[in-house]
């Protein structure tokens, strides 16, 4: 097999040119308190420019305040401009681009009453489970004006990251987030023309796309992240995942991140594994809540396999020609060889990256080869945490700093 054959090459996604093929995956940093932008979140960023990676994803930043799913998340807006700006001028000196995740949480959102409106959107109205907690025990099944309203409150995110100085854009259309919830059978049973068929399910998400890539698309690299499968038998499989990708690329997006899996439902197939189990406790009780529910979707347990997506990310690539990011399980340099060799543009790491930012640099230099990340997904457990997501690993990267998680970043 050759040898990561164009790894660290330079790349292009639509208008964007890229150092190299590895981009830092999203990973929600639960470093926005208040939904201010920390000094934190900026030095985790800059330390993923700074350790190789030739762009790093800004997880969830929220088209609106509605849009959010914990109060300790931003938004785009003018708000959070000056303290964007900040961060992405960091990630730049490093010759690094900077990602942002742009999504709207639907239903999969746990703001108190007193925060957001009355009831959640989705594709679907009635009883929201998500609700329980915080009082908002139904949702709105969005009809079209909902639908107009929400285009643009993704087209208006996008132009905020442009001026934010971001890179690109991440449409969020997987895990279970509002586009999602059209996207996959278990949350949409609509009747009408965007229900049924994956063709109708995808109307909506494509409408999106489509609009984004009209107001930004010129000047960002426009990508969606996506789950290939549910991971339930109920769910989207890879069939639908396939015609997913071959809407995705009819439609213009210029590059597709291939995920897997659903938040709550299937979070085993999004990770290759599950969610510890009782050895860590999260402190936070809305995760400690979100790990209860996926305890009850009885998803059967799986072992971590190193590519664990490997096998449907295989069948997307082979049906479409468009710039595909592989995602799950890439921690050695095998596995990079491996994934380049079969087509893919590009690797997105997320826990690789938790447990040292600087693996990407080490791969280069071949100083170290293979991640050390032991896939614990203790780090999940962390998130919202005052020191924000981290590594547990007497091993991993230590500079998390719950202090800095408080100050604004331009401060
Ligand atoms: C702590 C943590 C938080 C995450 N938060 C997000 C998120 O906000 N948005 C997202 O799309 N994926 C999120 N993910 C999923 C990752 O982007 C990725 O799909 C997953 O970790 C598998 O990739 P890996 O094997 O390289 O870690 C998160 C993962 C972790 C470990």
């Amino acid at each position: 097999m050759a040898k990561t054959p164009h790894a660290f090459t330079a790349s292009k996604i639509g208008p964007l040119k890229l150092k190299n093929r590895f981009i830092k995956a999203a990973t929600n940093e639960g470093m926005c308190k208040n939904g201010v932008i920390s000094k934190g979140l900026v030095n985790f960023h800059e330390e993923m420019a700074k350790g190789g990676a030739a762009m790093t994803t800004v997880a969830y930043c929220a088209t609106s305040r509605d849009g959010q799913t914990f109060v300790d998340q931003a938004h785009l807006s003018r708000d959070t401009l000056a303290d964007f700006k900040t961060l992405t001028a960091a990630v730049h000196k490093h010759g690094a681009a900077a990602q942002a995740q742009i999504t709207h949480a639907g239903s999969f959102t746990f703001l108190p009453k007193d925060f957001s409106s009355a009831k959640p959107i989705s594709a679907m109205g009635g009883f929201n489970k998500f609700g329980v907690l915080t009082g908002r025990y139904t949702k709105k099944k969005m009809d079209r004006d909902d639908m107009d309203a929400i285009a643009d409150e993704f087209v208006k995110a996008a132009l905020q990251a442009k001026e934010s100085g971001f890179d690109a854009v991440e449409i969020h259309m997987g895990h279970g987030y509002l586009l999602a919830q059209f996207i996959t059978p278990l949350y949409n049973t609509r009747k009408d023309g965007y229900g049924g068929s994956i063709e109708n399910r995808m109307k909506f998400p494509a409408e999106v796309l489509s609009k984004v890539l009209d107001a930004v698309g010129k000047d960002l690299a426009v990508t969606v992240k996506y789950s290939q499968t549910d991971g339930k038998p109920e769910g989207n499989q890879i069939e639908d995942g396939i015609k997913i990708a071959k809407i995705l690329q009819s439609t213009g997006a210029h590059m597709a991140q291939l995920s897997n899996g659903l938040n709550v439902e299937s979070i085993s197939t999004m990770f290759g594994n599950p969610l510890p189990a009782t050895s860590a406790r999260p402190k936070n009780l809305i995760v400690r809540l979100g790990m209860a529910m996926q305890k009850k979707s009885k998803e059967p347990d799986r072992e971590f396999a190193q590519l664990y997506s490997l096998e449907t990310a295989r069948q997307i690539r082979a049906s479409v020609d468009m710039p595909l990011c592989y995602l799950g399980g890439a921690q050695s340099l095998e596995n990079m060889d491996q994934v380049f060799a079969e087509g893919f543009e590009f690797i997105g790491l997320g826990r690789a990256l938790i447990f040292d930012p600087n693996y990407i640099n080490d791969l280069k230099s071949k100083a170290r080869t293979t991640s050390g990340c032991t896939a614990c997904n203790q780090c999940v457990t962390l998130m919202y945490t005052p020191g924000g997501t981290a590594c547990v690993d007497a091993k991993g990267w230590r500079g998390h700093d719950a202090e800095l998680n408080t100050i604004p970043a331009s401060a």
